[in-house]
């Protein structure tokens, strides 16, 4: 049988391959007249007498100036000289590229290339006006490329806590722990609304549901930014904001990284556009075009999306940045040119390795006329308009900023301790035979499974490396692993720890908790073809089972950046935990999960389910509101101690994709 989106994908492929030959720099569609965006007002007005110094800074700026402005480059590819030579205005860098190249760059480090780069951008000696280079970094679970910081669970477990105070506090620290780096950016938060978990991104949306990234978006703005129109915004303690990917990138079919969004308008608004409607009200000052396409266009090139959506219809008057490389998706375009990207409403052009060809390539498509100068003039404004906005012409060099190099505030305790609540508030349980939860603490704890010690596992992708894999435990100081937290606060009352990742015991044991899951992944590295949990050689499901035939109840701890089909491991489990990626603070686990020293509840579970979890592993793209919803643990689903749970034996075949 053929999914109702495969029809449309096979129906309006064909259809949009015969459109392509028509304009993409204008594709309107043809249901646009009917679809009312919102104009949001921002709290962070225009105000006259920055538009006037704009406008004066504009006039003086040569074209080679201007489009130099809108370029951005990648640390790995671009030295403080050329920076300072081709006048860009901003530069990145990316999953897993640190100062120098060294993973285990220290703060001061950070800071002294922070310095080198504005320095460079500050040189007037050319004749050159001096506009300071402002640096983005992906600090989107904590300030994630930078070792000892404090990481927070990925998106998806943020959602399951409810909690939009928490993520205000969440902003706060990650934007401080940012600034302390001397980096001015954040290519934060990601506004995704999933809606196919297949998605190797699922982990970065808060919800299937456009409700919780609403409620989100704009708490996590300003707890990065600062409250917009009061003394604290965009100060020393907080750095410019992101909301990205705009727009629809979790709406693609079959769940594909970069596909295409079927979406008809009335849908993006109300399902993807939620995010964007909440961010621009906490007056968010960056937004990132996502890499998708909406019905066979890619939204690099879709001038209707990002200029009259975007900026006119909301009333955006920030900077669209691209996404890596995102140029390169736009029909007839590649990595070092793509008019049409500009063209289209692109105001600052990530183009990490190829920016010297693609500054040079708009140069020369603004002379002769491909690209009006218009727009040129419009994307510098709104890049400067930032930079005052921010405050960079009066910051000063980073290392002369109130927090930079302070490296005790990477990773400090009282940053920590709201990393652990957050662990705390996103746990969901979803199955607790017999009340086996919480544990007493005075007992003989088997703990085993392959991420009972994997600090790696627990945080996922976009960790220290872009895909997150190979950091091993050494690589997160200060972290916690589900074991150190097991062994914290089980020794302390005199009970007993075994560590076996295979689940070997001697002395048979009062419990075994089990952790186990997905190992890291980002972006179309974790694509899925269907949503069954499968480890190698099916070996979780193995060990759950062996304990159980040892007559050993077993905890199940899942690490996952999405619902799975779990139905056999569920059965050969007492109680589990869906634990999403839960970041550093793995000691927030046991927390919830034992009782306290005298012996009552010490924390209950408060986490509730901001997917929906799949009964049949068919069930691939499964949302609150569906029609004929048929979930195994539905949205909002959430054991808490209170609850007598009565999940009995669920059906563990998996059904053969038709
Ligand atoms: C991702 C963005 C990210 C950018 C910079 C892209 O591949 O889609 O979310 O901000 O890279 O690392
Ligand atoms: C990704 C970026 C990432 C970079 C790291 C790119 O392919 O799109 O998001 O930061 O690789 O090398």
């Amino acid at each position: 049988m053929m999914t109702r989106s495969a029809v449309l994908a096979a129906c309006c492929g064909l259809l949009l391959a015969g459109h392509a030959a028509i304009s993409a720099a204008d594709s309107v569609s043809t249901d646009s007249s009917r679809v009312q965006w919102p104009h949001v007002t921002s709290p962070v007005p225009a105000d006259a007498a920055t538009e006037q110094k704009i406008a004066e800074w504009l006039a003086r700026m040569t074209l080679e100036q201007k489009v130099g402005q809108m370029v951005q480059a990648e640390i790995r590819d671009v030295t403080p000289e050329e920076v300072r030579k081709y006048h860009l205005g901003s530069i990145l860098n990316g999953g897993g590229a640190f100062p120098g190249n060294n993973k285990h760059a220290s703060v001061a480090d950070w800071v002294k290339l922070a310095d080198r780069f504005y320095d460079a951008s500050m040189d007037t000696s050319g004749g050159a006006l001096a506009i300071p280079v402002i640096w983005g970094t992906d600090a989107v679970h904590g300030h994630n490329n930078v070792i000892g910081a404090t990481l927070f669970p990925h998106n998806i477990g943020l959602g399951a806590t409810r909690n939009a105070d928490l993520l205000q506090r969440i902003g706060e620290v990650t934007a401080s722990e940012v600034a302390v780096t001397g980096i001015d950016w954040a290519f934060a938060p990601t506004v995704a609304v999933v809606r196919d978990d297949r998605w190797g991104r699922t982990y970065e949306g808060y919800s299937e549901d456009p409700e919780i990234v609403k409620a989100f978006a704009g708490r996590m703005v300003v707890g990065l930014q600062g409250t917009a129109a009061t003394a604290t915004f965009l100060d020393s303690n907080h750095v410019i904001a992101t909301a990205k990917h705009f727009i629809g990138d979790g709406g693609t079919d079959q769940g594909v990284d970069r596909g295409d969004t079927l979406a008809p308008e009335q849908q993006l608004l109300d399902i993807h556009g939620q995010g964007y409607v909440s961010a621009l009200n906490a007056g968010v000052q960056t937004v990132m075009a996502s890499y998708n396409s909406w019905r066979g266009w890619k939204v690099h090139g879709q001038k209707y999306l990002l200029t009259n959506v975007l900026k006119k219809q909301m009333g955006f008057d920030g900077p669209v940045v691209s996404d890596w490389d995102g140029v390169d998706e736009v029909q007839a375009c590649s990595k070092d040119k793509c008019a049409q990207a500009i063209n289209a409403g692109i105001d600052i052009v990530m183009v990490p390795t190829q920016w010297k060809g693609f500054l040079q390539n708009t140069i020369a498509q603004v002379k002769d006329g491909t690209i009006p100068e218009a727009r040129i003039d419009d994307a510098v404004a709104r890049i400067l308009r930032l930079k005052y906005r921010a405050h960079m012409f009066d910051k000063g060099r980073p290392s002369s900023r109130p927090l930079s190099g302070k490296s005790e505030l990477v990773g400090a305790p009282a940053h920590r301790e709201v990393a652990r609540q957050a662990v705390r508030e996103s746990l969901v349980l979803l199955k607790n035979k017999g009340g086996l939860l919480p544990l007493k603490r005075k007992s003989n704890v088997l703990v085993a499974g392959s991420g009972a010690d994997s600090i790696s596992k627990q945080t996922g992708g976009w960790t220290i490396t872009w895909q997150g894999t190979e950091n091993t435990n050494a690589d997160f100081p200060g972290a916690t692993s589900v074991l150190t937290g097991i062994r914290s606060v089980v020794g302390k009352a005199g009970g007993s720890v075994v560590y076996s990742a295979d689940g070997e015991f001697t002395r048979k044991p009062d419990v075994a908790v089990v952790v186990f899951g997905e190992e890291p992944y980002a972006e179309g590295a974790g694509n899925l073809k269907a949503l069954d949990y499968v480890s190698p050689g099916d070996a979780d499901l193995q060990l759950l089972k062996k304990l159980r035939a040892a007559g050993v109840p077993v905890v199940s701890v899942f690490f996952s950046g999405r619902p799975l089909w779990i139905n056999p491991e569920l059965n050969a489990s007492d109680a589990f935990v869906a634990a999403w990626l839960p970041g550093s603070e793995g000691a927030g686990i046991a927390d919830v999960i034992f009782r306290n020293a005298s012996g009552g509840v010490n924390h209950d579970f408060k986490g509730k389910l901001s997917y929906s979890w799949p009964k049949h592993s068919t069930q691939l793209a499964l949302n609150r509101n569906d029609r004929d919803y048929e979930a195994l643990f539905p949205y909002g689903f959430g054991l808490t101690y209170r609850d007598r749970d009565q999940l009995g034996p669920v059906p563990d075949q998996s059904a053969p994709m038709e």
